[in-house]
């Protein structure tokens, strides 16, 4: 099987650029579905503190036999935690819950400023101090603005993971964060689903001979965007890793790219009040 490309990062770390989400996957159902994973081929795995399955990833860790250095594993300070004391907390648990020694990546889940304020800088302070610890090799933030960004002290992160797929580009986040060098890691890359019944989707799809779900992946990789899919059925798993043998030409990126549409499928995080 082709490797998986991977993505330089502005402190020197490379990410493996196709990942497998685990939100919504149950504590039980997430050792099943990320050893399916791994077995499949996947070497990169996105949880969080909130999704409530990191024991159940670091079971599937364990058992898969691979290598700490084999996978690379992100998981997420949630909101309530943003104060340096609460963030050391929460990454001692997420790291005792997924039985390893440091992370890959650690990311601020949302700036969350309706309910936190301005607590989200205190944050970043610490997940500065725990990457020079050693507990994580790459610090990053998710769901951020431009204006969230400007506020943090010291590094700048080296990725942002936000709602990103065909019908909801982000073109302008996406060229801002370019213009500060920060990767974009694509999160719900199908539309949590609702991209998949896209009829210029479906025709693309038709006419390159794969599946939506797999001409949609395509499309975060030749955008160079870190894809994140979830899938908990075997048969998919294998499908959305099954993309690296083709190539959309230009006339079908265009095509993909005329969908966006505003279509927002997750929370905004200018009015998230949780
Ligand atoms: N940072 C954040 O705030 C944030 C927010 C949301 C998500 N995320 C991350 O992004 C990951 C992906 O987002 P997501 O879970 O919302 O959605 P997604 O990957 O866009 O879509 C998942 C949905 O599509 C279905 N699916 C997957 N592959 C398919 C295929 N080949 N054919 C047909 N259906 C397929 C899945 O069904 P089955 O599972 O039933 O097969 C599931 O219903 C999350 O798991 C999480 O890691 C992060």
């Amino acid at each position: 099987m082709t490797a998986v490309p991977t993505l330089h990062l502005a402190d020197g770390t490379s990410i493996p650029q196709l990942g497998f989400g685990t939100w919504q996957v149950p504590d039980a159902d997430a050792t099943p579905a990320v050893l399916e994973a791994l077995e499949a081929g996947y070497r990169h795995i996105d949880t969080a503190q909130v999704y409530r399955n990191e024991a159940g990833v670091g079971r599937a860790l364990a058992r898969s036999g691979l290598r700490r250095d084999e996978v690379y594993v992100t998981t997420k300070l949630w909101n309530d935690s943003h104060s340096p004391d609460d963030a050391r907390a929460a990454i001692e648990g997420s790291l005792e819950k997924l039985g390893l020694d440091h992370l890959d990546l650690y990311l601020i889940h949302w700036p969350a400023t309706l309910k936190y304020g301005d607590a989200y800088i205190e944050a970043w302070d610490a997940l500065q101090e725990f990457k020079a610890e050693g507990l994580t090799r790459s610090i990053g933030v998710s769901n951020f603005h431009s204006v969230h960004l400007d506020a943090l002290r010291g590094e700048v992160p080296v990725v942002n993971q936000v709602e990103v797929h065909p019908t909801f580009a982000q073109r302008p986040l996406r060229a801002e964060l370019d213009r500060r060098g920060i990767e974009v890691e694509s999160w719900s890359p199908l539309g949590s689903g609702a991209d998949l019944g896209h009829a210029d989707i479906e025709a693309v799809a038709v006419s390159v001979g794969k599946s939506v779900a797999q001409v949609i992946i395509r499309w975060h990789l030749q955008h160079g965007l870190v894809v994140l899919p979830k899938s908990v059925t075997p048969q998919r798993i294998a499908e959305n890793l099954d993309v690296l043998d083709f190539e959309l030409d230009a006339d079908d990126m265009a095509r993909l790219d005329a969908l966006d549409a505003g279509n927002r499928v997750g929370p905004d995080p200018e009015t998230a009040d949780f």
